[in-house]
């Protein structure tokens, strides 16, 4: 069993960046004090999976922001790779997704973008969401999701507010967890999305 977590921070207005992929609107979040959870989830998972454009992102930020864990980077162009713990691959999220399952991974961390995000949402292929809302609106940026997806309904499973005013929702799908790719292991064909019901 595989489960993908879409684990991410967002503004009140659902941006995850601002138009130009800017995320200094976070920084002011970002304390030695507290890290709403951050460590012990990152413990938690063995593998991570980002868009190209989150990618070149974090490559600006000097250190590999992801250490020790291995990092599947989607896209279909060519990069140097300039971390051991990077592989790029052109799949598909399904195929990815069972690629990383017959692998052996279990909990599996979708950093985003928002476009990447989407195309997991389209195939019924995210779990569980951990959304940090932070109280700004941002106006404008890159949404959660860079394109319309099916109705879904969530189960909430936490939700915790922090003193500096962030609040973390988790959430998780209501039909079992994965059963896209999961079902796919048995043999089955996946479940019909909810749109198409
Ligand atoms: N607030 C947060 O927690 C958070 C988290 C993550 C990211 N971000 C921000 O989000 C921004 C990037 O988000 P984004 O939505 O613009 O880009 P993205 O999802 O990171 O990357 C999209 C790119 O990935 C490649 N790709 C490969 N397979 C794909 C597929 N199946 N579906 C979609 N894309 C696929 C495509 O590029 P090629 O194939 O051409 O390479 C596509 O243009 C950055 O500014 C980053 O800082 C914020």
């Amino acid at each position: 069993m595989i489960t993908i977590i879409y684990y991410v921070a967002a503004s009140l207005d659902g941006y995850i960046a601002t138009q130009d992929g800017g995320v200094d609107w976070l920084a002011s979040y970002d304390t030695a004090d507290e890290d709403y959870g951050y460590a012990a989830f990152y413990d938690s998972i063995d593998g991570l999976i980002e868009g190209s454009k989150t990618y070149e992102q974090a490559l600006q930020f000097g250190e590999w922001p992801h250490p020790g864990k291995p990092c599947w980077v989607c896209t279909r162009r060519r990069f140097e790779r300039k971390h051991t713990e990077v592989r790029f691959t052109p799949a598909a999220p399904r195929e990815l997704v069972s690629e990383l399952r017959r692998r052996g991974l279990r909990r599996v961390w979708l950093v985003g973008g928002g476009r990447l995000a989407a195309s997991f949402r389209a195939e019924g292929l995210i779990d569980e969401y951990i959304v940090s809302v932070i109280p700004t609106w941002l106006g404008a940026g890159i949404p959660l999701f860079g394109s319309p997806g099916p109705p879904e309904n969530l189960k909430l499973l936490g939700c915790k507010p922090y003193p500096s005013g962030l609040v973390q929702l988790r959430c998780r799908r209501k039909i079992k967890p994965n059963a896209a790719s999961n079902l796919e292991q048995a043999g089955e064909t996946s479940p019909t999305p909810d749109h198409k019901r």
